[in-house]
């Protein structure tokens, strides 16, 4: 939509735009599942799942990726899968066949079964308390075939608790991370992303979240509580400047960086 060269403001620049272009990396993110399905199981997965789906930008470009391949999109709100309709399935031509959005609870769906069920971007840290979160981890299984894998992203490191603004420049925009809230006491994490454009104009709170901050361990344990037979983490390695590099392996040591963002797997 919007080129490097068309100037961004705050009364332009579209929110999901904004969000697709600075937070998602769904290239890397097929790459990445293809990858750790096919070392398990020895084929590549087909059929893929997208929980909070938002916009369908992973899922969509999974189906993209090879003209078999099918995504199912299950988030609740409906204008944002509107938009993901319009801006990411429609594009796709041919292949839209082969993508299915449902405006629901995540807990609520458990068919058709898939190969590959991904949530991403932290959106299970929605749940706040172990009983949901082991409600969820107990439909991801479900949910899956007997080849199957969940996904999950999580981030941590002590600046994950620490109250701040984190900018980064993207191309013709500022993004914001806003780390508003932190209760050490029950993980309550309330965090929100604001734009900035180049004429001074902002985008606050485009984006809020109030979440619990699960930590790698408490959520590996309730993976397995929820019957996953294997979970792995992938940890991501660092260039020669000691910066994170994109290439994430299979690890059972991490590192202290300050923050760190990795990929939880679970086999069914
Ligand atoms: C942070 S966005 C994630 C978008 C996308 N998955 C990504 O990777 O960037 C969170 C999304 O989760 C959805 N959501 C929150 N709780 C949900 C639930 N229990 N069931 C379905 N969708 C939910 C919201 O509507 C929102 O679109």
């Amino acid at each position: 939509m919007e080129s490097a060269l068309t100037a961004l403001t705050a009364h332009t620049a579209d929110k999901h735009w904004l969000y697709e272009n600075s937070v998602q990396n769904p290239e890397a993110e097929v790459v990445f599942i293809d990858r750790v399905y096919g070392d398990e199981f020895g084929r590549l997965p087909r059929d893929l799942r997208e929980d909070f789906c938002g916009t369908l930008n992973l899922g969509c470009m999974w189906a993209k990726l090879r003209n078999d391949n099918t995504a199912l999109g299950v988030d609740l709100d409906g204008p944002t899968l509107d938009w993901g309709r319009e801006h990411n399935m429609r594009p796709l031509g041919e292949a839209t066949s082969r993508v299915t959005m449902i405006q629901d609870d995540v807990r609520n769906v458990s068919q058709p079964t898939v190969d590959v069920l991904a949530a991403t971007n932290f959106s299970w840290w929605g749940f706040h308390t172990r009983d949901e979160l082991l409600a969820y981890f107990r439909n991801c299984r479900r949910s899956l075939r007997e080849d199957g894998m969940l996904m999950l992203d999580i981030y941590g490191g002590p600046e994950a608790q620490v109250l701040q603004f984190e900018e980064r420049e993207c191309d013709g925009f500022t993004y914001i991370w806003d780390q508003d809230v932190f209760n050490p006491l029950t993980h309550e994490y309330r965090c929100k992303i604001h734009f900035r454009f180049p004429d001074g104009s902002k985008l606050d709170d485009a984006f809020a979240y109030h979440w619990r901050l699960w930590t790698a361990p408490e959520t590996r344990e309730l993976l397995r509580e929820a019957g996953f037979r294997k979970v792995e983490v992938f940890w991501e390695g660092a260039d020669d400047e000691g910066e994170p590099n994109g290439d994430f392996q299979v690890s059972k040591v991490g590192d202290t960086s300050p923050a760190w963002v990795a990929y939880i797997v679970a086999f069914r």
